[in-house]
């Protein structure tokens, strides 16, 4: 039925009109009464847009589509996009800190409400998930991601994509995915934004293409092509990528877009003329053209030159209209976004509970000495801190929908819920350093930083004045949000300067401090991490932060997040990751404690090999403890299934939930292969003194790899079964797998 539809729509267009329907202008900014009259509302009245981003307001979207549907010969209707990239005005957790949820159904329904609330709004179509995996903690955009690993970034990748198309795309209320940036923008060079990528095949597609056919395989409808190059040709111009690997590899049926001006940028990567790059694109397997209308303006010539085939623009143009077709647009044009409709949805009481609750999963208790926390409810707290009253910065980078300024702030969150039985004093102490860079690009924006005039001094006076007045101090330092995110790399990723200073003046005071670190990537707190008593990490946490933070502070929730991403000692260790090589010249696992210097071994003279904190670590209010690791078969044979069980017991003093983590290792291979892998992860619950047997299947499924052919099968031979509570703390045992 799509396919005649689509068949006989096509039959009646234009050129100009099939090549309109690539087009995708971003909308700048109108009023409901002027969209016929802009700019975009005439080339929508031409039949020159297939569809529009950056546009927010039911109303608004409705007018621009009544254009579409009223005054534009064939009737086609437009597909609306946003960057709805973790919630919509109901703002989750930046997907670094969902990730570090490790809770699949928290994923799924926090991408659930987000596509609820987006839709209602009149939006259809989010540029979400991002799955790059990255080790480059330099990289603002590992904020976007789900860290570092290629197991749970495609258990991510998959349940966002569930979570916002659902089972069936025509319903009102479900919204088409976009993974992207394929591929490997999170292996950009030095972690600098849009830097060139070189890697191996076999690492492409062993570590970092994983995630993106997970969503592939989840349905995802369409696939956003990334800025940087791949095996020396852009992303977008790259025909293996687009075509050999994404649909005739893995089947994908959808369409692709590119990012914002990506065909264009092709003219710096020097692959020549704005006609050129166009027709290369469109050859690779682009089929829509965001921003920068090369296609818009150059590929009629191109078909006239014989450059591009016109069955190249007509199978561009068809799977356009089919993911409008998937969407019911030819039915109802007007389906997604009502006004009244998005008054009861947007920023409802439901979904900020939820986001509430998911924020507080995010959290990575990363440090708790002498139990400091929680909180006792009662006393005096000092809460000191550039990001104590904060609300503009909860949100974190792409919260595109959010109404900032409404988040709830640390000092919110803690009066609101628990300012009746404790007191809350709280001072500034320091500017965040970085604001003072972002001054100027801010003003040009007619924006404003938070940035306090008084002088250093007379801040942190004021701080250790009210630190004295406490019993306990809350700490709220860290990076600001647009100190990551989209072209925020940094060279330094260690807390800013100013903020280090507060720190060590208050450790002064004697008084006990628990540090809420707010952060949008991995930082190195080797000069830090000794000074507080306890490090809570709450990323950013969203629009609930302050009270999630809160409730995590004094106890009522019990943090059980753990890192999707290494904490490096330094920045000079990096790239740092759990699932490397061994090399030829490993270290004595007995030295490796101590840190000692190993001469002609793969080390460093001044670090350790260790990360500061490993991925998948993170403390709880309680203790769990793990039996020894019980095998079901330790010579399994061929497509057998095997169990991998450990009993947990919880003994500690508070009721908590633990990530349990499997990892595998492949002790010898046709290629080098990683120390160890993360191959499954369960999230149980356990009552103060409960304890619970948590059995994995492992099948050959699990051993598969891509080998030097990047054929996808397994080996036989010995693994190493490991399950524990990080990546580093883990029990073994050894199996044989034989054919
Ligand atoms: O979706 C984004 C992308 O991640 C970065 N460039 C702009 C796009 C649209 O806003």
């Amino acid at each position: 039925k799509k396919k005649a539809f689509v068949d006989k729509l096509l039959a009646k267009m234009t050129l100009d009109e099939k090549i309109g329907q690539l087009n995708l202008p971003t909308s700048g900014d109108f009023t409901t009464g002027q969209a016929q009259s802009s700019d975009i509302g005439k080339k929508v009245e031409q039949g020159l847009v297939g569809g529009l981003f950056n546009i927010k307001g039911a109303d608004k979207i409705k007018a621009v589509q009544k254009v579409a549907i009223e005054k534009s010969r064939l009737k086609i209707p437009l597909i609306f996009g946003m960057d709805v990239i973790h919630g919509y005005e109901t703002t989750f957790p930046i997907p670094l800190g969902l990730a570090a949820s490790w809770d699949m159904n928290l994923v799924q329904q926090s991408a659930r409400v987000a596509a609820r609330e987006a839709a209602s709004d009149g939006i259809n179509w989010t540029f979400s998930p991002m799955v790059d995996i990255s080790r480059e903690p330099r990289w603002g955009r590992v904020s976007e991601g789900s860290g570092e690993d290629p197991y749970l970034g495609s258990e991510i990748a998959r349940n966002m994509v569930y979570g916002y198309q659902g089972k069936d795309l025509s319903l009102n209320n479900t919204i088409l995915a976009c993974v992207k940036h394929f591929a490997l923008y999170g292996a950009s060079e030095a972690g600098r934004d849009y830097n060139t990528v070189d890697m191996s095949h076999v690492r492409m597609f062993n570590e970092y293409f994983p995630p993106y056919k997970a969503a592939v395989d989840a349905g995802v409808a369409s696939v956003m092509a990334s800025f940087n190059e791949v095996d020396g040709v852009p992303a977008t111009a790259n025909k293996w990528l687009q075509t050999d690997v994404l649909r005739k590899m893995w089947n994908f049926k959808g369409f692709v877009v590119t990012d914002y001006t990506g065909i264009n940028e092709m003219v710096d990567h020097g692959l020549g003329d704005i006609q050129h790059v166009s027709a290369l694109a469109l050859k690779a397997g682009i089929d829509m053209d965001m921003v920068g209308e090369g296609f818009l303006t150059t590929l009629k010539k191109s078909l006239a030159e014989g450059k591009v085939t016109q069955a190249e623009i007509d199978t561009a143009t068809r799977r356009i209209l089919e993911a409008k077709y998937d969407l019911g647009l030819f039915e109802d044009p007007y389906r997604y976004g009502d006004a009244r409709w998005a008054a009861k949805e947007v920023y409802n009481m439901e979904n900020r509970t939820v986001a509430r609750n998911v924020a507080a999963q995010s959290m990575v208790l990363l440090k708790n000495d002498r139990q400091v926390l929680p909180l006792k409810k009662s006393g005096t707290v000092a809460v000191i801190g550039p990001l104590v009253n904060n609300s503009m910065n909860m949100g974190g980078t792409w919260s595109v929908a959010t109404k900032h300024g409404s988040s709830v702030s640390l000092m919110q969150g803690l009066q609101e819920n628990y300012g009746k039985e404790v007191r809350f004093i709280s001072a500034k102490g320091a500017n965040i350093d970085y604001d003072a860079k972002l001054e100027e690009i801010y003003a040009a924006h007619g924006k404003k930083t938070d940035r306090d005039s008084r002088s250093k001094e007379a801040l942190l006076k004021e701080a250790v004045e009210v630190a004295n007045k406490a019993d306990v101090i809350v700490l709220a330092i860290g990076e600001s949000a647009e100190m990551s995110g989209e072209s925020s790399s940094r060279t330094e990723i260690t807390i800013p300067q100013s903020q280090v200073e507060l720190l060590n003046e208050l450790k002064k005071t004697g008084k006990p401090i628990a540090m809420v670190l707010f952060t949008g990537r991995p930082l190195a707190l080797t000069n830090v991490k000794d000074t507080p008593d306890a490090i809570l990490n709450a990323w950013f946490a969203g629009s609930e932060a302050g009270s999630a933070i809160a409730d995590v502070l004094f106890g009522k929730v019990n943090p059980s997040g753990k890192l999707p991403m290494t904490f490096p000692r330094s920045l000079g260790q990096v790239p740092i990751y759990y699932n490397a090589k061994n090399t030829g010249r490993p270290l004595d696992q007995k030295l490796v404690e101590k840190c000692e210097y190993q001469r002609f071994r793969s080390n460093y003279m001044d670090e350790c090999n260790t990360p500061l904190y490993s991925f998948g670590y993170g403390l709880s209010y309680t203790k769990f403890n793990y039996s020894d690791i019980s095998i079901s078969n330790a010579n399994p044979k061929g497509n057998q299934t095997i169990q991998a069980s450990v009993t947990i017991t919880n003994t500690g003093d508070y009721d908590g939930a633990e990530v349990v983590q499997l990892y595998i290792r492949d002790m010898v291979g046709s290629i080098t292969r990683p120390v160890k892998e993360l191959k499954g992860f369960q999230k149980i619950f356990l009552k103060k003194g409960e304890s619970r047997k948590v059995t994995f299947d492992v099948t050959p499924e699990h051993l598969k790899f891509y080998n030097g052919d990047l054929k996808y099968d397994w080996e036989p031979g010995e693994f190493d079964i490991m399950i524990g509570t990080n990546s580093d703390e883990v029990k073994h045992s050894k199996i044989n797998w034989s054919k």
